[in-house]
This record gives structure tokens, C-alpha cells and sequence, in this order.
């Protein structure tokens, strides 16, 4: 992995964006944008960013989700505390005792979700699993006058993850928060970076989407924009290679290349746009691995359905610990992931699209 590439993601993983609240994220991804990509937006904040190549050429959409899963301030309490609301899918049972910052008017403020010590718990109530409805944040503040005043936290306002980029000992194995799905923007922008010094049939969106963890909503509205006729969803995969995941549940493993999804909870992937895409990865010799889940959506839910359909496949670096404060890529596997959508863009043209759509 390139030297930027990894700034690049210790710079997406370390920024703020819950659903909703995207534009910092936004900002990052411009910043390593290459000088011939254009950029424009939909009404709801997604980042369209475009590459002329072809111009009769195919329209790729390839969307990464900006939002991260988070929370928003529900309730200030009398003596000071927050009670938050999820935005997104969070298991109870990863949130206590982790670091978050609230964005308030006035600015970051750090907090913790409180937990309450063993000693003082009864038997019955160490064995069970706290819900996140009875948990709260404490800013360290003395009263509620001190979080609205002070620290100008307000409701609504949005809290993210706290949670720093690093490596493991070995140094491929990168670990951050919010790979699900800022891998996916870094992705994009690594594949319009490649394609610099390359022709290419067609015109390329990479597209930063909105509030994917809520519903994929930013999907819907971008695709109104960017109208495209095929669509590579660049995504967080799950690697199941950890304790407890069985091989009829998912399958995947870090190091094993990019994840090609022939069906999830919202999409069955395209399966000649598969078959197009595993040809290529053969004759490139570049690794990859089909998986499948019955549960979750990608953007892809709403994208293939646009207009009258769009021939779409969900391509997802492995994660371990996806949806937690922390998780783990593997740098051979992003390289791969870029390696194997660039060498797809540079073979899809009118007469590909036409052949993958393949009516008979
Ligand atoms: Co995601």
C-alpha cells in the first residue's frame, strides 16, 4: 500500500460523520481527489465526483457511504448526563465504557459512556446485558446548565466514535473505526486516482453517499443524479475468519482479496456483471472471494432498482468487527479491491454493458 493511500485512511477513519452529519467526511475525500475529477452534490449532501472519459461510453456509479453509525443527543439530564439515540445498527453489548465525541455548537467535546462497576451489581444483573436505552454519556459536566451553556450541546446534536488509527503488530493489518464504509470511500478515490493515467470507455461517479446506515437514502437521491447505467458498490465485507462465525453464516477472510456478494438483504448481485468481473480477476490473477449474507443492505437496494433497474454487485473489503468502535482491513486486501475495479472499468464499454445486460 502506497505511503498517501494509508494517510488517506488513517484520514477517513479518524474523521467524524454520523448519518446526517457528513460534510467533514466530504471535505477529506476532496482533499485527495486527483485535479481531473469534478465535483458536485445532490440536495441531501452526497459527493458526486466525476471522471470524464468515453463520452458514449457506460455511466459507472460507484458509491461508498460517507455516514458512519453513531448516535444523536436525545435527552440532557438534570445532573448532566446524555441520553443518546442510535443512528444505525449498534449491538448493545459493544458500547459501554467507550470514548465518543459530541459535536456541540461550541465545538468537540469528549465523552464516555458510563458504566456501572461490577462491585456494586447484583447477581442477577451481572449475567444479563445492558440495553443502550439505559446507558448515558457523561461529558464531565456538574449540571444540564453546564452541557448547554458551557459545552453548548444541544438536542439533536450528533456523537461519533472516538477512536484513533493504527496497525497491528503486523503492519498490513490496519485498524480503525468506521471501515463500514469509509474503506469504500477511500476506495473510490483510489480507483479515480488510477484511472489518471489510464483511458477509459466510459465515465466513472464515485460517489460519497448519505445516511446509507439509516436506510440508504443517499443512494436513492444520488442515483437521481448521476443516472447510471451499471454500478459497483464499494463496501465493508464481513470476515468471518474469527472465533464464533460459521462457514454456513458468511465466509470471507482477511487476506483473501475483495468479497464479491451473489446475494444480501437487499440486492441479489448482477450475475453476469459477476461473471465479467471474476473473468477479469482471473486473467489479472487477482484474488478474490464470493460470499453471501441473508441479513443487511448496501446501497446497491436502492441503486439497482433505479429507473428500469441498474446491473449492480456489492464488492466489500473484509472487515473484521464491523459496527464496534474498532475493526481491522488488510492493506492486500484494499490494494486488491482497487486493483480489480480499475482493471473493470478500463474493459467496460458500450459493447461489455450491453453483453452483461445480455436480454435473450
Ligand atoms: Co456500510
Amino acid at each position: 500500500m502506497k505511503k498517501t493511500t494509508r494517510a488517506m485512511l488513517k484520514a477517513l477513519t479518524e474523521v467524524n460523520g454520523v448519518p446526517g452529519f457528513e460534510e467533514d467526511v466530504s471535505v477529506v475525500i476532496q482533499k485527495y481527489l486527483p485535479k481531473s475529477v469534478e465535483v458536485s452534490h445532490d440536495r441531501l449532501g452526497s459527493l458526486i465526483c466525476t471522471k470524464t472519459g468515453a463520452s458514449d461510453g457506460p455511466r459507472i456509479m460507484i458509491p461508498g457511504h460517507m455516514d458512519e453509525i453513531g448516535f444523536m443527543v436525545k435527552l440532557i439530564t438534570s445532573d448532566g448526563f446524555i441520553r443518546f439515540a442510535p443512528l444505525g445498527g449498534w449491538p448493545d453489548q459493544v458500547l459501554l465504557s467507550q470514548r465518543v465525541i459530541v459535536r456541540g455548537r461550541k465545538g468537540d467535546v469528549p465523552g464516555l459512556i458510563g458504566a456501572k462497576p461490577p462491585h456494586l451489581m447484583s447477581g442477577d444483573e451481572r449475567g444479563k446485558m445492558v440495553k443502550k436505552d439505559a446507558m448515558f454519556i457523561d461529558v464531565g459536566a456538574k449540571n444540564e446548565k453546564e452541557v448547554t451553556d458551557k459545552l453548548g450541546i444541544r438536542v439533536g446534536d450528533p456523537i461519533a466514535p472516538d477512536s484513533p488509527f493504527g496497525t497491528m503488530k503486523n503492519k498490513k493489518l490496519l485498524i480503525g473505526k468506521a471501515w463500514d464504509d469509509r474503506v469504500g470511500c477511500g476506495m473510490f478515490v483510489s480507483i479515480l486516482e488510477a484511472l489518471e493515467k489510464q483511458e477509459h470507455p466510459n465515465t466513472v461517479y464515485g460517489v460519497g453517499t448519505v445516511q446509507e446506515e439509516v436506510g440508504t437514502r443517499g443512494a436513492q437521491t444520488s442515483a437521481e443524479v448521476v443516472k447510471p447505467d451499471i454500478c459497483l458498490v464499494v463496501e465493508s465485507g464481513i470476515a468471518a475468519d474469527v472465533p464464533g462465525i460459521k462457514p454456513e453464516e458468511t465466509q470471507g477472510k482477511l487476506d483473501g482479496g475483495p468479497l464479491l456478494y451473489v446475494l444480501d438483504g437487499g440486492m441479489i448481485g448482477h450475475r453476469r456483471l459477476r461473471d465479467f468481473i471474476t473473468d477479469i480477476a482471473d486473467e489479472c490473477k487477482i484474488p478474490y472471494q464470493l460470499s453471501l449474507l441473508t441479513g443487511g443492505a448496501t446501497d446497491g437496494r436502492p441503486i439497482h432498482l433505479h429507473s428500469a433497474g441498474v446491473p449492480t454487485i456489492f464488492i466489500g473489503v473484509p472487515v473484521r468487527y464491523i459496527h464496534c468502535h474498532t475493526g481491522i482491513i488488510h492493506a492486500d486486501d484494499y490494494d486488491n479491491t482497487a486493483k480489480l475495479i480499475t482493471e473493470v472499468v478500463k474493459r467496460l464499454d458500450a459493447n461489455a454493458l450491453k453483453s452483461i445486460i445480455g436480454h435473450r
